[in-house]
């Protein structure tokens, strides 16, 4: 098929260079020309796995534009992949949708019949407004015809974001014409399928169905349940991490109790990580999103509220965890393993990191940090954020009083942790992802302490740290 997809962020990018693999001809249009300039040379703006070598393979069938005059108005799907970015209240802005519907609308020809897609989270009714937006455009013109306008939520995860495209659960197409829902299933039938070749191994996500179930539904529906899907995941890691701070009271280990519960089909073990809390670019937009619709429509969510409550209190722990070793905070040297909101990505919206560098600031100590990828972006982003950037992990833990695992990479499990460990000033670690559990770190001298873990101070009888600094 010939399809258009107005953005090239993280989901428009993924989605054209996996549609363009399976065979479409896929057109990416994006106002920046940088972006734009970037692509058309391969190369991809952010860190995502795998997504050059799909893009390069796919190089026949991707164009890329930057602005609407080389738009092809005879395409069979035209997708919107814009930003939808949170307002201060929480409500989604849908700006750049009602600019990208009006020019849809100044440009649809009488004989053009393309589906448009919203595949962006965008709030309940978006389907339809965007439907009005197009067709008073067209109307304008004096073309008097209804479009279609499908909702078809995208749910990959970053960093598993082919796995996810190319494995999907389920696909979801919410339709108010039979037209659109063939031609949608038409277009995710290799899907459905499986009916593809990678040109490398790409592993199923765990526990993933196959094939996809492909659900057609109302464009209402649909946009439901993206956002209920979201609510779901961060509750359920808010749910674990607040009885991950009753587990650690009662003298437990929360990596038992959750394997314990998700042993129950009901509830499943994924998605129990305790730790620090979610991040990124979805689950906090999207709660807020929810919150503030419900707002509108006299409909309190108390337990979404409470979700981001606990989320925040995650990353405050690290503080009080912090403080509960070394007392004052002041003038110690804390190290941050990890910056990005999770690992295989650079991605620092809404980063639990974020808010541990604030907070340690304000604290006055001096923060140092690594990322295998992630510190370009923070330095760029960020530049309020008073961090020492280190070239290597081993010059991170140099003099530290304490290190905080924030992000759970790879290559940090298997860093040389007894030698480090002589480097720091104090041999203290919070892992906040709960992933060095199994080192016996205690056993090269460190003060190990987990989220929802019993304290291997109060087993081992050791010292705390401040009692050996001072
Ligand atoms: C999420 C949804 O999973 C995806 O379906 C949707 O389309 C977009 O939002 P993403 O934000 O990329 O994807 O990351 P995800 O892997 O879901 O993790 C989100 C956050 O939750 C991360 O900060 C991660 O560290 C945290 N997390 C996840 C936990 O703290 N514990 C867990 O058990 C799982």
């Amino acid at each position: 098929m010939k399809i258009v997809i107005i953005g090239s962020g993280y989901v428009g990018l993924t989605t054209g260079v996996c549609l363009a693999y399976l065979g479409n001809r896929v057109t990416l249009l994006d106002p920046d020309t940088r972006k734009i300039e970037q692509l058309q040379k391969g190369i991809v703006p952010f860190y995502e796995p795998g997504l050059t070598e799909i893009l390069h393979k796919a190089s026949n069938n991707l164009e890329y534009i930057d602005g609407w005059d080389d738009f092809d108005t005879m395409s069979d799907i035209v997708m919107i992949a814009v930003g939808t970015p949170p307002k201060s209240t929480g409500e989604a802005d849908l700006s750049i949708v009602e600019e990208v519907a009006g020019s849809l609308g100044a440009r649809i020809t009488e004989a053009a019949n393309p589906i448009i897609v919203n595949k962006s989270t965008v709030p309940i009714g978006t389907a339809a407004w965007v439907k009005n937006i197009v067709e008073q455009n067209l109307r304008r013109r004096g073309i008097n015809k209804a479009v279609h306008v499908a909702s078809n939520p995208e749910f990959l995860r970053e960093g598993e974001a082919l796995a996810d495209t190319f494995y999907p659960d389920r696909i979801v197409i919410g339709v108010s014409s039979q037209f659109a829902g063939e031609v949608l299933c038409a277009l995710y039938q290799p899907l459905a399928e499986q009916a593809f070749e990678l040109p490398y191994r790409v592993s199923r996500p765990a526990g993933s169905k196959s094939p996809p179930t492909i659900m057609v539904t109302t464009p209402t529906n649909s946009e439901l349940i993206k956002y209920v899907a979201n609510s779901f995941l961060a509750v359920k890691i808010s749910f674990i991490n607040e009885f991950a701070n009753f587990t650690e009271r009662m003298g437990g280990d929360i990596l038992e109790v959750a394997k314990g519960i998700g042993l129950d089909p009901r509830i499943g073990p994924r998605f129990l990580n305790a730790g620090i809390g979610w991040g990124g670019s979805c689950f906090g937009k999207d709660t807020g999103s929810v919150i503030f619709t419900g707002e509108q429509y006299d409909c309190e969510m108390q337990l979404l509220r409470a979700a981001i409550d606990v989320n925040y209190r995650q990353r405050e722990l690290v503080i009080k965890k912090l403080k509960t070793h070394l007392r004052a905070l002041r003038g110690r040297t804390i190290g941050m393993l990890g910056l990005a909101f999770k690992p295989n990505t650079d991605d620092l919206r809404d980063a639990p990191a974020l808010d541990i560098i604030r907070l340690l600031n304000q604290e006055g100590a001096h923060v140092k940090a690594y990322d295998p990828v992630a510190m370009n972006a923070c330095r760029t982003q960020y530049p309020s954020l008073q961090t020492e950037y280190c070239a290597t992990a081993e010059k991170l833990f140099e003099g530290c009083h304490a290190v905080v695992l924030v992000t759970e990479w790879r290559e940090f499990l298997n860093l040389p942790y007894p030698e480090l460990g002589k480097r720091m000033a104090v041999q203290l670690i919070i892992d906040g992802r709960n992933v060095l559990a199994g080192h016996r770190l205690h056993e090269s001298g460190f003060h190990y302490c987990g989220v929802g873990r019993r304290d291997e101070r109060w087993e081992k009888g050791y010292l705390s740290p401040v009692e050996l600094v001072l």
